[in-house]
């Protein structure tokens, strides 16, 4: 007997999460309709093409619409009548578009994404009469001074960043939306996502990459001092090569207290994902998460092995008159200071919806073998640079 799987609506999936849902739904056999945006460089169509390449999914596009939209605009920026047409063939929606920017400084760009965005969305739902929508929310929406996280509408106020703070309050305008306009939806809260567990390979390295892409950068500058310009700065910081090739660098990373980092790779937020969407309660929110958070000593040891170093070592608590910072800390402090709160989360993640929509799927556990492949991919395609050709990443 053949299954009929409806047909979904997707925002974001030139982005990575959304790519990754993209491919999956089409091999499922999923009709998917991607609502998405041109680049400066490249058409929707380019774009979406790109990232089937990069899947190697070409041969699945018989299954794949594309309309050009435009989220701030009412009925998408779609003419009536293409309107209408996706109101009637739409079945459910995903919506994973979101604008991700944790900088105070772009709010307004934030909030209009992912608020005046949302209510869009919204009404577009409303006019197809979906049977569900689905939001890619985020853990941390449930802020920062819960030490368990519930599956369910925030409570909290006390955000780290405008992103957090706009996932909330989008959960909040979806549930009263929905509830007034008797429409099924849930919410799906992944914590950190990194790349695909098996291969290493990944669309997209800030989370978890970026202060290892920093780490690395910091000890290349070093190298670089010691082998081509006489080492001067490195010595006068202690910083040397070692017999074995090791760089020794002595940079303390502090953190206020000990904890670890939420992650989950990309192969399980998908299929984690499709389950839920197959098991859906109305309302239901759920979590996406690990229920062993890594370590930070752990992602530091296996930063340490793979890039040669010695030196790097975690501290705590240390009073601001004790913490003397070396050239090189200060750099790491700077380009890392957005992702700092989230290498000593605590928090717990409430699995209950999840365990039961999920069969109880659990993230596969972040190995050194598992560290390494993603770095190797990441270096080899030189943390994205090299995957620009797919058009995905602007
Ligand atoms: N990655 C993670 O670790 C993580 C963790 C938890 C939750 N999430 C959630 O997962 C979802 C996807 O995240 P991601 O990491 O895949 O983000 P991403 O790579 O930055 O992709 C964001 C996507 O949203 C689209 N978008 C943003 N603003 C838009 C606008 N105003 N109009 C139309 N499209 C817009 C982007 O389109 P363009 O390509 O055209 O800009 C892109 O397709 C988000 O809702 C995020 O909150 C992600």
């Amino acid at each position: 007997m053949t299954v009929k799987h409806p047909t979904i609506a997707l925002t974001g999936a030139t982005g990575f999460l959304g790519s990754h849902l993209m491919a999956a739904l089409l091999e499922k056999g999923h009709r998917v309709i991607v609502l998405g945006r041109s680049s400066r460089d490249a058409t929707l169509s380019q774009r979406i093409a790109g990232l089937l390449k990069w899947f190697d999914k070409e041969n699945l596009t018989d299954r794949l619409e594309m309309a050009d939209i435009d989220l701030s605009k009412a009925r998408l920026g779609l003419g009536l009548s293409k309107y209408n047409k996706l109101c009637q063939e739409v079945e459910q929606i995903i919506h994973c578009a979101s604008d991700t920017s944790f900088t105070e400084g772009k709010r307004e760009q934030v909030f209009e994404s992912n608020i005046l965005g949302l209510k869009n969305i919204l009404a577009f739902a409303s006019d197809a009469r979906v049977q569900f929508f689905h939001y890619i929310s985020t853990a941390f929406a449930c802020g920062q001074d819960e030490p368990i996280c519930l599956e369910q509408l925030p409570q909290a106020n006390d955000f780290l960043n405008v992103y957090e703070e706009s996932k909330a309050q989008a959960e909040k305008e979806i549930a009263q939306f929905c509830d007034r306009q008797s429409l099924a939806y849930t919410i799906i809260r992944p914590t950190i996502v990194y790349g695909d567990s098996r291969t290493g390979r990944s669309l997209k390295f800030n989370a978890l990459y970026y202060p290892l892409r920093s780490l690395m950068a910091i000890r290349d500058i070093y190298i670089n001092d010691l082998q081509n310009n006489g080492g001067k700065r490195s010595k006068a910081h202690g910083i040397y090569l070692d017999e074995e090739g090791y760089l020794f660098l002595p940079l303390k990373i502090v953190l206020p207290k000990s904890g670890g980092l939420n992650l989950i790779p990309v192969n399980y937020f998908v299929e984690a994902t499709l389950r839920i969407i197959k098991n859906a309660h109305p309302g239901g929110i759920y979590h996406l998460s690990n229920t062993a958070p890594v370590k930070m000593e752990t992602v530091i040891s296996f930063s340490k092995q793979f890039m040669k170093m010695k030196g790097v070592e975690m501290a705590y608590a240390i009073s601001p008159q004790n913490n003397h910072r070396n050239p090189a800390e200060e750099l790491f402090d700077r380009f890392v200071k957005a992702y700092l709160p989230y290498m000593h989360d605590n928090r717990q993640f409430d699995r209950t919806n999840t365990d039961a929509a999920t069969s109880h799927l659990q993230p596969p556990a972040f190995t050194n073998a598992v560290f390494n492949r993603c770095m190797d991919y990441a270096v080899a395609v030189e943390w994205g640079d090299k995957l620009k050709q797919y058009g995905a990443l602007t």
